[in-house]
């Protein structure tokens, strides 16, 4: 509710009948004067009689002929005036009633509409029928927009859903493990502990995926020149220990790709790219490559990786959060499904984009592209 009061003006339909109404009258009346002023040239100042003798010729058998002057021609055209002017003012506030009630009627739907989607409801459209105007123009744009609010408070619930539940799972766990605890006393506690400890830190990790696809979400982080084959260099290395566990062969190469953004971000985008390309590769000999080009308006960073094949629909998927492939990972460790969503959230909150793609021969290839700085 707005704070000032508004008060109510007569309705666009009354305003369009009255000026349609007007203007008829308005050229009604016109048209009326402009015979009046061409009857005047054939009428005398006064009224005259003429004698017919006077006129010559053949004439009529009355000796005498009548012409009306002004004052007799005004009392004649005065009245029937006043009817058409009547009628037209008549047929105005009818027709004009009529015509302005059909062309406003679409803008009843759309305030229908609207007034739904206010109450919460974002499943009713207007679906417009009729010829293509502004109406229709503005009918067609209003659904598309209830269409992308509607998909997108239905991916917000599916998220919070899954989010939920992916976070009960350690709760549940925990609380398994301590009720066996509780029942069997005599039970190695080191062991417990060594649990209990794992889950807790997947249980936090999770969380802090979490945090971070908000934070990337949220878009409100400063930004500076960041050179990508940097971060790539930082990535690699932070995760060579772990390529070499699995007996990945990890590759970095690349020229200077410079984007402008939040360091922090963007290094969490590289690591989560090589991360996923090391852990969802082959069980032995599986390689990996990383590499950074620039465009002349792009910074482009490029994941590569061996693995299983990849079914392209599925791959159009794995971005999406709690998403996770039917492999099996190197480490054994299921991670949430958030890595990529997170890369996505981030290049996106950056203006920039990810597209994943099947490699023949099995393996997927990640692309993350990022407008160049200046
Ligand atoms: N580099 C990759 N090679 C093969 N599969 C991948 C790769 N990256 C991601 N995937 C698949 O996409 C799924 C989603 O990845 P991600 O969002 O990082 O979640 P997570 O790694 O936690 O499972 C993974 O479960 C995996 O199946
Ligand atoms: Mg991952």
């Amino acid at each position: 509710m707005s704070a000032t009061t508004r008060r109510r003006g007569p309705s666009v339909r009354l305003r369009l009948t009255l000026s349609y109404a007007g203007f008829l009258l308005l050229a009604g009346a016109l048209l009326l004067a402009v015979v009046w002023l061409f009857l005047l040239r054939y009428v005398p100042d006064q009224a005259v009689t003429v004698a017919t003798d006077d006129l010559g010729g053949p004439g009529p058998r009355s000796p005498y002929l009548f012409i009306p002057g002004r004052s007799d021609l005004w009392e004649a055209f005065a009245p029937k005036a006043a009817l058409v002017l009547g009628f037209l003012l008549v047929c105005g506030l009818g027709g004009g009633w009529l015509l302005a009630g059909r062309m406003l009627a679409p803008l009843g739907q759309i305030t229908e509409a609207t007034r739904r989607a206010a109450g919460g409801s974002l499943t009713h459209r207007i679906r417009l029928r009729g010829r293509d105007d502004e109406f229709r123009e503005l009918a067609d744009a209003f659904d598309g927009m209830l269409a992308r609010l509607d998909a997108h408070v239905a991916e917000q619930q599916r998220f919070a859903a899954n989010a939920s539940h992916e976070l009960r799972t350690p709760l549940t766990i925990t609380q398994t493990l301590l009720e066996l605890a509780r029942k069997d006393p005599t039970r190695d506690t080191g062991r417990l502990v060594e649990s209990l400890y794992a889950v807790n830190t997947r249980a936090i990790d999770l969380i802090e995926a979490l945090l971070l696809l908000s934070r990337a979400d949220r878009r409100s982080f400063a930004r500076e020149d960041v050179d990508l084959s940097l971060l790539a260099e930082e990535a690699t290395e932070t995760l060579l220990p772990l390529a070499e566990a699995g007996g990945v062969v990890l590759e970095a190469s690349g020229d200077l790709a410079v984007t402008t953004g939040e360091p922090a971000l963007l290094l969490q985008l590289t690591t989560n790219l090589v991360h996923n390309a090391i852990v969802h590769n082959l069980p032995a000999g599986g390689r990996v490559r990383v590499s950074t080009h620039r465009e002349p308006a792009a910074a482009l960073l490029h994941v590569e990786n061996t693995g299983a094949l990849l079914d392209p629909e599925l791959v159009a998927t794995l971005a999406e959060p709690f998403q996770r492939g039917a492999g099996r990972t190197q480490d054994g460790h299921a991670g949430a499904g958030l890595g990529l969503a997170i890369v996505r959230s981030i290049a996106e909150a950056h203006d920039g984009s990810l597209s994943l793609a099947a490699r023949s021969g099995g393996g997927l290839r990640v692309t993350v592209r990022l407008p160049a700085a200046g």
